[in-house]
């Protein structure tokens, strides 16, 4: 599949094969190549729950307007996005310093500025935290989507859930801002795809004030 054909033919997809499961290194695949996302000094805000379980998705389905799909897709993703992953002393951010250190990108004498920078982008106020998460977090979904769509997976992303509802049942730390939610498998043959959404057209997305 050419990357035209890719981002055409990925739909958000309602209905899942429920016989057809996803094979952890299909899953495993998809997810290393979303990994190739960009993320602002590369710091990588983000994480996944993987729901396999037919009890575990009911459980998340029930949080979240009882969405078929959830616990019907072989696998349902739960997105996490890490608000503080951005602070000095965070193990991936230390990592992220360590990385730039050893292929010669920064030295160890600016682990002090790299900190006061990522704080001064990222960090100073809760809408910038807000903010850091959510649109790196964003684009590891979408490429996410696409990554699984080149691999002959389908998806579905969703943000109608109970927020606070998810955290406490999967016991998520307070720390990560749950973006969406995604069913990943396969659509399921036979049923019904909506015709293709409209898009807003080149000339009302390029705005000039
Ligand atoms: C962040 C986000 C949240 C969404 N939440 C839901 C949802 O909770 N339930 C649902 O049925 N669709 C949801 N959708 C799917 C959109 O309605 C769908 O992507 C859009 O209508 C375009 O259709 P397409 O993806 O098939 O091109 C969501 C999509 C995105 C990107």
């Amino acid at each position: 599949m050419d990357f035209k054909e890719v981002i055409t033919q990925r739909r958000a997809v309602n209905f899942f094969d429920t016989e057809k499961d996803v094979s952890e290194s299909l899953l495993r695949e998809a997810i290393e190549l979303a990994a190739k996302t960009p993320s602002g000094f590369n710091l990588q805000p983000w994480s996944l729950i993987i729901l396999k379980d037919k009890e575990e998705k009911m459980k998340l389905q029930k949080l979240a307007w009882n969405q078929p799909k959830i616990s019907e897709a072989p696998a349902t993703l739960i997105l996490l996005a890490d608000r503080q992953g951005w602070k000095a002393g965070h193990p991936f951010v230390e990592r992220n310093f360590n990385e730039m250190v050893n292929a010669g990108a920064m030295k160890p004498e600016q682990h002090q500025w790299f900190a006061d920078t990522c704080a001064a982008l990222y960090g100073s106020s809760e809408d910038k935290q807000q903010a850091f998460a959510c649109k790196n977090a964003g684009f590891f979904a979408m490429s996410l989507m696409l990554a699984a769509k080149s691999l002959g997976l389908d998806t579905h992303p969703m943000d109608g859930f109970d927020h606070e509802g998810v955290r406490k049942a999967f016991r998520v730390p307070e720390n990560y801002w749950i973006p969406l939610l995604m069913a990943v498998g396969y659509f399921r043959k036979g049923a019904e795809l909506s015709p293709p959404k409209w898009r807003k057209s080149f000339d009302e997305i390029v705005v000039k004030f």
